[in-house]
């Protein structure tokens, strides 16, 4: 089978070749996942992201790591022009809107893929992708260069210490010592039972550090939470929550002088 990692839900491994590769499996569950009306993206997460990506109207808008587009093709529903999706799975939407082109491809390489030779965008995403960038702060060098004026990053990341709080119960240790080791990790996506994602660990500053190396500084960081309704109406969701914590979104603008 592509893309299936074996070893053990709490082991400490190496970062295998490709980190990315289980994605060509992983894809289509996660978006059955997304789909459901108790998932945390429809909850919390694509709320918070279009609050604040604002007004779209005109906006050309380039998602790395797009899925299978669905957000996507939501901005271009809403407005927004000659935007571009790239995802490494290829797991795309069938006949997209018109103003809407996907490009299978490596977000590593965002600095060399042909369809976006000399593009720019308004509002560049990286939607829980940005994690498999193998040089973080190259990837986003390269889509700092393909901001228009007075474009933004939109990225989000899980909690790192979500992570951490997992580990430290698989192995018996304390929350400090899992969030501060810098031993890659794996774990079961929970979109697969039987698929391993591995990670590099990082902190809450390795994060900030990179946006920095960048040449982005932060102008709004969010940690969105379940509204009233939602916590009521899916209880489990927010005892999710409250022992994981959520995703951290960053909005991400160029420093002037770089
Ligand atoms: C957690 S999903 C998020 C999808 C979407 N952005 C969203 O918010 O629903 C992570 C996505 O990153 C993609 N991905 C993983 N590694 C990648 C890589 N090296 N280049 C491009 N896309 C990648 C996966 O195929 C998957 O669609």
């Amino acid at each position: 089978m592509v893309g299936l990692v074996a070893m053990a839900d709490d082991a400490q491994t190496d970062l295998p070749a490709d980190p990315s590769a289980p994605w060509l499996e992983l894809a289509p569950h996660y978006e059955r996942a997304r789909a459901r009306e108790d998932s945390l993206d429809r909850l919390v997460e694509w709320p918070a992201q279009r609050h604040l990506l604002g007004d779209i109207t005109g906006c050309s808008v380039l998602d790395v790591g797009c899925g299978n587009g669905g957000k996507l093709a939501e901005l271009v529903g809403d407005g927004a022009t000659a935007s571009v999706g790239v995802d490494l799975s290829g797991n795309f939407l069938n006949d997209p809107l018109p103003g809407l082109e996907f490009i299978r491809g490596d977000l590593s390489e965002l600095d060399s893929l042909p369809g976006l030779a000399g593009r720019r965008f308004d509002r560049i995403l990286f939607l829980q992708s940005f994690g498999y960038a193998k040089d973080p702060v190259r990837t986003l060098q390269a889509a700092r260069a393909m901001l228009a004026d007075d474009g933004f990053i939109l990225l989000t990341r899980t909690q790192p210490i979500r992570y951490a709080v997992e580990r430290s119960e698989q192995n018996g240790t304390s929350l400090g010592e899992e969030y501060f080791s810098t031993a890659p990790f794996s774990y079961l996506s929970g979109w697969n039972d039987q698929i391993t994602l591995t990670k590099r660990a990082y902190t809450i500053s390795d994060l900030l550090n990179e946006f920095g190396a960048a040449g982005l500084w932060v102008e709004t960081a969010l940690e969105p939470q379940l509204p009233e309704d939602a916590r009521l109406r899916y209880p489990h969701k927010q005892a999710w929550m409250n022992k994981y914590l959520g995703i951290l979104i960053f909005k991400l603008r160029p420093l002037p002088s770089q």
